[in-house]
């Protein structure tokens, strides 16, 4: 079987930890390259989180640096959900590996001409590195099988009323990415929200024992006690779904639609609006999730750590 190759464009990020352990988990998946952007924490701090991460779970792949802050604004991370160090302040070894010393977006256009047309793109993070690769290289929006973005949302954002963390960071970015014709498919929140794990699955996780045991039941733990808030206690960890989906396309149903951004300064400012009427399609929006799939599909990460 022929493995799909993949670029992880991240900012780890608890979710973003597991999302790469799920993609390293799977058979069908070979990642070619991590590269990290800022969001929730800064470059720096989700970059060495990458760079541990690779070393943890022995992705020999290039992790490359991308951009330090969003296009037209200041950064503002996510520090209370995702902690001071970025990954729920879990301590990992110290990578003795280096950063690729090129850019994110060299990277990814270097092994876009490298695949030759099947590299496939998961962005976990703010687009603003996928921006920046359009701009200085827009014949890369042809050269990339596809664009899974876990972002977005056509009803309510989790960052404010209005917008989804990621879009809301760089909404700039989102915007060039969103209008640059790539074959684009959004996880957002619509079906993110629908995968809420409770208690018990997270205990069955962690019930799991792998190599990674401990680590995959601190991840748990610490996105259950921020989501404690929430009317059903559990977890939701949005950037695996991006990976579920690419891959077993069966997680979710898509659906054609028109999405622009939102990039002025004002209340709903990082908005994806869903344009009706005969406005061309830009992009396929997750708008169903087959949650007992997606389930197995993640479960089944920690057995090969075993
Ligand atoms: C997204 O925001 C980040 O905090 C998570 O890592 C995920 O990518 C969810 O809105
Ligand atoms: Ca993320």
């Amino acid at each position: 079987m022929s493995q799909i190759p993949i670029i992880i464009d991240t900012d780890p990020g608890i979710d973003d930890f597991l999302a790469i352990m799920l993609a390293k988990s799977s058979s069908k998946l070979d990642i070619k390259a991590i590269t990290t952007v800022c969001g929730n924490q800064t470059l720096e701090k989700t970059s060495k989180n990458a760079l541990d991460i690779a070393n943890l779970l022995d992705i020999e792949a290039p992790v490359s640096q991308g951009a330090q802050i969003p296009l037209d604004r200041k950064l503002n991370t996510a520090a209370d959900v995702h902690g001071e160090n970025g990954i729920g302040n879990i301590c990992l070894e110290d990578s003795s590996m280096n950063f690729d010393t090129r850019y994110a977006w060299d990277v990814i256009y270097d092994e876009a001409k490298k695949q030759k047309g099947n590299l496939e793109i998961i962005a976990i993070g703010p687009l603003t590195n996928i921006a920046i690769a359009v701009l200085k290289y827009p014949e890369l929006v042809k050269m990339i099988k596809r664009l899974t973005i876990m972002g977005g949302s056509t009803a309510s954002g989790n960052k404010t009323e209005h917008a989804e963390f990621n879009i809301w960071v760089d909404p700039l970015a989102a915007d060039i990415v969103f209008k640059a014709g790539f074959n684009m498919v959004m996880v957002g929140l619509d079906v993110t929200r629908k995968t809420l794990l409770s208690e018990e699955d997270i205990r069955d996780i962690k019930d799991i024992k792998s190599k990674h045991s401990d680590i995959i039941g601190s991840l748990l733990d610490e996105m259950f006690k921020r989501y404690k808030g929430l009317e059903n206690p559990g977890v939701i960890i949005h950037d695996a779904l991006a990976v579920a989906y690419v891959i077993d396309e069966n997680c979710l149903d898509l659906k054609n639609c028109n999405i622009s951004i939102e990039t002025r300064d004002d209340v709903s400012v990082g908005k994806t609006i869903v344009n009706q009427g005969n406005k061309e399609k830009n992009v396929l929006v997750g708008v169903r999730v087959d949650f007992d799939l997606f389930k197995r599909v993640f479960e089944s990460m920690p057995l090969y750590y075993k």
